[in-house]
């Protein structure tokens, strides 16, 4: 089949042109078993996606591309929260809404974060002071050799900083078919992050948090719609106490935060860090450092897999060469046969 037939271009937010062997849609655990036989019984490479928001295609995809599109939403509720079982083909910012038009709140910091719901327990995508652990119960996952299912407690999940137990035991063989949410009945709003202070504790409703959150990543973030982005590019990197000391002492203005739950570990912002390289539309091919938001890499014309690598290069370059800290990329890179090391490759 020839690669056109099978262009990834509109399932990664990057953009970029890179095409399958195949592109399937699955909307059952079933299917998914199914497609995932098919590829291994070819012994060619499968690979399972979102929205691809979260991933860097650097060469063409040498098999199968299954697109998760289990849908369903269940509400139950018990005496103090609601408990919402969600397939892993909902798209995320839609369950917010919905979720906040039927009077569920909970989720309004995480307004806006693209992809499907089945892929945010991945990197337990977080923003604006909420990460997904705080609200998520369980995760069902179903074996794709043997169509096992399997429900995995949040503590089983090991959530941590855009980390999960998906990111590595569960990687190869597995698929996340569903999402388990609890939504306390009594809302407290998370106000810690940004711009959210100003608003008042006392009388903000989860509709103004919402609205305030999708303003503020409106106003920064790149709509991969008109320019291909993936998000963060980085990690924001953490450090011992004693390097965090050291940073502050000669850049008194760095953003620092402080872990909580005894990590003794501080977390630097790497956009800040990219930001003082004056790096801001820095640019190599056609991959830009976005203008707003130096932790963002955008394809600002026609770019390549290998030109967002080599810009990635270069930025982690110049980022160690003046503080010492060496940067990790968040986006999952994926080479023709699957995923492959991040850090190899920019290093
Ligand atoms: P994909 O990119 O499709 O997949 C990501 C990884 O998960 C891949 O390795 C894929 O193979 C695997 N995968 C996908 N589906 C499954 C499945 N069902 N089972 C097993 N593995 C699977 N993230 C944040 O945390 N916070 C933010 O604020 C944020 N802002 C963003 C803003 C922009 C503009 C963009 C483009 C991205 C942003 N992201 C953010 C990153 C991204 O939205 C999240 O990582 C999101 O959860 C990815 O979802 P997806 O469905 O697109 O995943
Ligand atoms: N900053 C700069 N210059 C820049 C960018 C940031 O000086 O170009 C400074 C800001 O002024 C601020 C600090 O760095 O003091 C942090 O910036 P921001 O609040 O924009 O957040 P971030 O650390 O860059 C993280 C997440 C985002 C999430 C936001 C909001 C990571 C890797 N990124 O970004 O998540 O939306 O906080 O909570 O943790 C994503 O994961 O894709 C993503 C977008």
């Amino acid at each position: 089949m020839s690669c056109q037939q099978h262009s990834l271009k509109t399932w990664n937010t990057f953009s970029l042109e890179a095409c399958a062997n195949k592109i399937s849609m699955a909307e059952s655990a079933e299917a998914l078993c199914q497609f995932w036989q098919q590829s291994t019984d070819q012994n060619e490479p499968v690979l399972l996606l979102g929205e691809g928001s979260n991933v860097l295609f650097l060469d063409d995809f040498s098999g199968q591309v299954i697109i998760n599109r289990i849908k369903s939403i269940r509400v139950s509720e018990t005496t103090d929260a609601w408990s919402l079982h969600v397939g892993a083909g909902e798209n995320w910012h839609q369950l917010v809404e919905t979720s906040l038009e039927q009077g569920l709140s909970g989720l309004e910091n995480l307004a806006l974060i693209p992809g499907c719901a089945g892929s945010a327990p991945i990197q337990n995508i977080g923003a604006y002071g909420v990460e997904l652990d705080r609200v998520c119960e369980y995760v069902d996952i179903v074996s794709l050799a043997d169509g096992v299912q399997q429900r995995l407690t949040a503590a089983q999940c090991q959530f941590g900083y855009r980390d999960s137990i998906f990111k590595y035991q569960y990687r190869d063989g597995y698929a996340i078919i569903a999402v388990g949410l609890r939504l306390a009945k009594i809302w407290q709003p998370v106000l810690s992050y940004g711009d959210l202070r100003n608003l008042d504790p006392l009388t903000v409703t989860p509709r103004e948090v919402f609205n305030a959150v999708c303003q503020m990543r409106r106003s920064k973030l790149p709509d991969p719609k008109m320019t291909g982005n993936a998000g963060s590019f980085f990690k924001n990197p953490l450090v011992s106490a004693e390097v965090a000391a050291k940073l502050q002492a000669e850049y008194p203005h760095i953003p620092q935060y402080p872990q909580i739950n005894g990590d003794v570990n501080v977390k630097l912002a790497a956009g800040w860090l990219i930001d003082q390289c004056d790096l801001k539309g820095f640019h190599i091919g056609g991959a830009a450092v976005h203008a707003q938001q130096a932790l963002v890499l955008i394809n600002a014309n026609e770019a390549t897999g290998q030109d967002i690598v080599n810009l990635a290069r270069s930025v982690r370059q110049r980022v160690a060469e003046k503080f010492n800290v060496w940067l990790e990329p968040e986006v999952r890179f994926i080479a023709a046969q699957g995923e492959t090391d991040a850090v190899e490759v920019i290093a």
